[in-house]
């Protein structure tokens, strides 16, 4: 019985290796081992048959059926590394890495005109000590008008083409509405800019835009002068347009400021002798000022006999226009990457 049961375990074996040897992939590998060593393998069909051996000789029945599969898993692993050895080797030869190809780049994004000229502005106002506030784009017509002086019915009203959502909700067409909220909180002193889109029922040319953004200012305190409003903005127009930069305030009116003012730098293209770009003036206005009207405080809750302060309104796009010598407007929203590329 031993004696049958080893000649058929020595022609598994034979049979497997054989097999083993002249598999040619590594998938085949996989077959020999169920054909062989699986649930309905052969050697496994021989384990099963073991109820048929004389208890005394199953130990070494057994034992003999182990050795089998050893030596069978042991062959299919030996020819699993020659195969494997194999496919890397053909791997390396294939997959050569050609070091002299020009590298794959990767394009990056960067800031946006208006967005780096933004950066600036704010870091010369946070170098000064200011806070950057935001307010909301869609506004109660108090905080865009009514509080600002300029009530119902008011003639300046009609200059601000505004886009109304209701009679009392509007998009706001100044960032000076943010003024209001900061106003409203009741914190003194207040020393914020507030940056943000603003919108306007206009045309589209080569000056404008249905929609654009401001730069607000504001300054309240104890004994706030129009001496701080003009060193400020001075300070201000030369860290943003160079040394040796001049300015100019030219009297204005605006609702919420009296007195009220607009401030012209020198052309930093032509240094003030005259170019094609300030029309041969010297001068190019960048924005509005004053100093808070005493009506506008009380109406925000704050007592004008204390408190005084000034205000500002500066065009972003105006500002980046200049900053970079561009001509039209419509430039800085089409986002033509081949003009954005240059910043
Ligand atoms: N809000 C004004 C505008 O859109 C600009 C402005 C002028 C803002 C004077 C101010 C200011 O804060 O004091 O035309």
């Amino acid at each position: 019985m031993v004696r049958n049961m080893n000649e058929k375990l020595s022609n598994i074996l034979e049979e497997a290796m054989s097999q083993i040897n002249a598999s040619d992939k590594l998938d085949r590998l996989n077959d020999i081992r169920v054909s062989f060593l699986g649930k309905k393998g052969e050697l496994t069909s021989v384990l099963k048959s073991m109820k048929d051996v004389a208890p005394e000789d199953r130990p070494k029945v057994g034992q003999m059926v182990n050795e089998a599969r050893k030596q069978i898993e042991e062959k299919l692993e030996e020819k699993k590394k020659v195969f494997e050895e194999k496919l890397l080797e053909e791997k390396i030869k294939t997959e050569t890495i050609d070091v002299t190809l020009p590298g794959k780049k990767r394009m990056l994004g960067h800031r946006h005109p208006n967005t780096i000229t933004l950066k600036e502005v704010e870091d010369i106002f946070i170098g000064m000590g200011y806070e950057v506030v935001e307010g909301p784009e869609v506004e109660y017509d108090y905080y865009n008008f009514e509080a600002l002086n300029i009530p119902a019915n008011h003639p300046a009203k009609d200059e601000q083409d505004t886009f109304y959502i209701t009679k009392d909700i509007l998009l706001r067409s100044q960032t000076s509405s943010v003024q209001v909220h900061e106003m409203e909180k009741g914190k003194l002193p207040i020393r914020m800019i507030a940056p943000g889109r603003v919108f306007r029922s206009d045309e589209v040319d080569a000056t404008h835009s249905p929609t654009f953004h401001q730069i607000e200012g504001l300054v309240i305190d104890k004994n706030i002068t129009f001496a701080d409003l003009k060193g400020t903005l001075q300070e201000f127009a030369i860290r943003l347009f160079g040394e040796g930069t001049k300015v100019k305030f030219r009297p204005h009116h605006f609702q919420f400021t009296e007195p009220s003012a607009e401030m012209d730098v020198s052309c930093f293209k032509c240094g003030g002798k005259g170019c094609r770009f300030c029309k041969g003036s010297g001068w190019v206005e960048i924005l509005g000022c004053g100093m808070v009207h005493p009506h506008v405080l009380e109406m925000s809750g704050i007592d004008p006999e204390e408190y005084t302060g000034f205000a500002f309104g500066v065009g972003l796009e105006r500002i980046a226009l200049f900053k970079y010598e561009i001509d039209d407007m419509r430039l800085l929203y089409e986002n033509d990457t081949r003009f954005l590329k240059q910043f």
